[in-house]
């Protein structure tokens, strides 16, 4: 049995990732520092597959123990999701989040040179294309000078792997997420944001559920059918399959090249306005919502052309928007 280390293993993506490794018969450990999640998921994972993964609670900036942990622990491969994602916050705290995003990967990566440890999947995101020139949004799309120090550090991110893999032989693949949302069908994971949720998604559940008062729709004046603003919104457990497709494309070496990386996403765009009717339709409820100016940073439209992610993984999204927006609003109520 291959074993997997998965770290951030308790987070949104992270977790659904777990359930998915393991369902496909592999051996989980997690690394997670609780520092944006709880340790609650752990049972959780354990109630959906009935096998309880290996957790170490590590704070992957910790040099010394990182090396620890690979001293005690031997992995057929890693995937890599722990690190900040909030792009508003990454703007006041751009050196927590180089060395979060970043130390974090190097350190690793230093352990895989020196033990001849391989396979590697890293959380990547569109964040990287910016607003890109043509739509819908393939592989050759010229990387953009980003946006916010967050999505600095996936770019920077993914050339350090590039760097990594040409010098130590390391296999690689970056997965260029579009925007996730969802929750397991068991409804026993999901997305916990901690405070004011400042995705489209949590945001429209909790308005739902009464906890905010209204949504903000932000613009309705982009260069649009509608309007609002376009994106690509993927359901979790479709990108916690992708990272297997990935992973079995390292294990059984049919990648073409040292570092890949690939689309992740429906290759469906959906405008706010859609999104609001399609979770109407999911929950049976009318939300609140009003029109406001843009929020600062957003681009007009991102959404994928997953050709290439389709053939070479292997792989293809199976679940709607509204049985992800059903599932995450099960979620929310349950809450
Ligand atoms: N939106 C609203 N009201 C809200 C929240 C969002 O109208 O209260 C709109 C946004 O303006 C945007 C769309 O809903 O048009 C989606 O917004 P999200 O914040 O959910 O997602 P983003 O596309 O802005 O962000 C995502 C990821 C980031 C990543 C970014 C890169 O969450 O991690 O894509 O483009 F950096």
């Amino acid at each position: 049995m291959k074993k997997i280390l998965v770290t951030g293993g308790l987070g949104f993506i992270g977790s659904h990732t777990v359930v998915e490794l393991q369902n496909a018969g592999f051996e989980v450990v997690i690394i997670d520092d609780l520092s944006n999640t709880t340790i609650g998921v752990l049972d959780k994972i354990t109630e959906i597959t009935g096998t309880k993964p290996d957790f170490h609670q590590i704070d992957l900036r910790v040099k010394n123990d990182v090396k620890n942990f690979f001293e005690n622990n031997k992995v057929d491969g890693i995937i890599h999701f722990a690190a900040f994602k909030a792009v508003g916050e990454s703007m006041h705290k751009p050196l927590d989040y180089y060395e979060n995003n970043l130390g974090a990967l190097v350190y690793l990566l230093q352990e895989m040179r020196d033990r001849k440890l391989d396979n590697f999947i890293f959380s990547s995101s569109c964040t990287v294309y910016g607003q890109a020139d043509e739509l819908p949004i393939t592989e050759k799309a010229p990387v953009k000078t980003a946006e916010s120090v967050y999505g600095n550090t996936k770019q920077i991110g993914e050339e350090i792997l590039k760097d990594a893999s040409k010098a130590h032989n390391l296999n690689i693949i970056a997965l260029r997420y579009f925007n996730p949302i969802g929750a397991h069908p068991s409804i026993k994971i999901g997305e916990l944001p901690l405070g004011v949720p400042q995705n489209l998604i949590p945001y429209i559940t909790q308005t739902a559920a009464g906890m905010r008062e209204e949504l903000s729709v932000f613009g309705d004046d982009y260069d649009t059918p509608d309007g609002t603003a376009v994106r690509d919104y993927i359901h979790v457990v479709d990108l916690a399959k992708a990272h297997i497709a990935a992973l079995e494309r390292l294990i059984n070496k049919n990648n073409k090249k040292g570092f890949e990386y690939f689309n992740i996403g429906t290759g469906k765009g959906s405008s706010v306005l859609e999104v609001i009717k399609a979770f109407e339709k999911a929950s049976g409820k009318t939300l609140n919502y009003k029109i406001v100016p843009r929020r600062e940073g957003d681009i007009t439209a991102a959404y994928a052309d997953t050709t290439i992610a389709n053939k070479e993984l292997n792989w293809k999204t199976e679940k709607t928007l509204e049985e992800a927006l059903g599932s995450s609003w099960k979620w929310q109520q349950q809450q």
